[in-house]
């Protein structure tokens, strides 16, 4: 007899389901780092902590590749996830369940890394103020924090939907991001997200709101200046040329910003 096709609509966030979150957004590289670090840091870099590491797609790639990793994240499903991935590999259990708002490691990391906004999760200036603070309290004298955000520019259109799509086998993934709302004056855009999750057997959608703080360029440096220990030593975009380093401006969308410890 065959089963029937089952349709499901959750209200709830994509975090916790990272099998699907890890296929959708898992397009990115870990090499797009490794550039950074070989040119910025003033040590060999092999420990390596990020701070949301969600699913895992991108430490679980360093640590392929021989580097020691620490992440944290507060989403349970997604901590176990990369917990699970170490396992597998024979791998200590390097994802830890905390608040990067007070990262608090066993021992200080080469380099950090922060790639896709998740800075901006955090809701208030205190809570990036404090998480600056305590990534310099973990990241070692010479070592680097790499710092990916979206940046609201003063002119020009801001950018208001993505949709991203991956397909395994017979799973589809399919995640829609649009601005719903803007608060400018509390300095807070409200997204919508749906993602679609199609298998043979199932079509599941999760419908999902995220709250990201917004930063124009002078706010962010704003930010940086009073956290003394970190200096930014050199501005990309998303693409991560490092032959073409980038002037941030008040136009400016994406920046990935390279914190030098000091
Ligand atoms: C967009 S995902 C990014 C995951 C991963 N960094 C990546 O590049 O795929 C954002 C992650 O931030 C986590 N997160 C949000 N606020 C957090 C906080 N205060 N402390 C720790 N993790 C947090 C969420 O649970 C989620 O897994």
């Amino acid at each position: 007899m065959t089963q029937p096709f089952v349709t499901t609509t959750i209200r709830g966030t994509l975090y916790d389901y990272p099998k699907y979150y890890d296929l959708v957004f898992g397009v990115g590289s870990s090499a797009e780092c490794d550039g950074c670090f070989d040119r910025h840091a003033d040590r060999r870099v092999r420990r390596l902590f990020e701070p949301a590491c969600g699913s895992g797609r991108l430490f679980v790639k360093f640590a392929d590749r021989g580097f020691q990793v620490f992440g944290y994240d507060l989403n349970r499903a997604s901590v176990d996830y990369c917990n699970d991935r170490f396992k597998r590999r024979g791998l200590p259990r390097s994802a830890i369940f905390g608040d990067i708002v007070e990262v608090s490691l066993p021992s200080k990391v080469d380099a950090a890394f922060n790639m896709i906004s998740s800075f901006q999760l955090l809701p208030t200036e205190r809570a990036a103020e404090n998480h600056l603070r305590s990534m310099a309290a973990n990241v070692a004298k010479g070592g680097v924090y790499i710092l990916g955000l979206h940046l609201k520019p003063s002119r020009g259109a801001p950018i208001h939907s993505e949709r991203w799509a991956a397909t395994r086998g017979r799973l589809s993934v399919v995640s829609r991001i649009w601005t719903k709302q803007t608060h400018s004056r509390q300095r807070e855009v409200l997204c919508g997200m749906i993602s679609d999750i199609r298998t043979p057997r199932a079509f599941v959608r999760i419908i999902a709101e995220l709250r990201f703080r917004t930063y124009s360029a002078s706010q962010i440096q704003r930010l940086f200046d009073k956290v003394d220990e970190f200096q930014p030593v050199a501005t990309y975009d998303f693409t991560y040329d490092l032959m073409n380093p980038i002037s941030v401006g008040p136009e400016t969308p994406d920046v990935v910003y390279v914190l030098h410890r000091r």
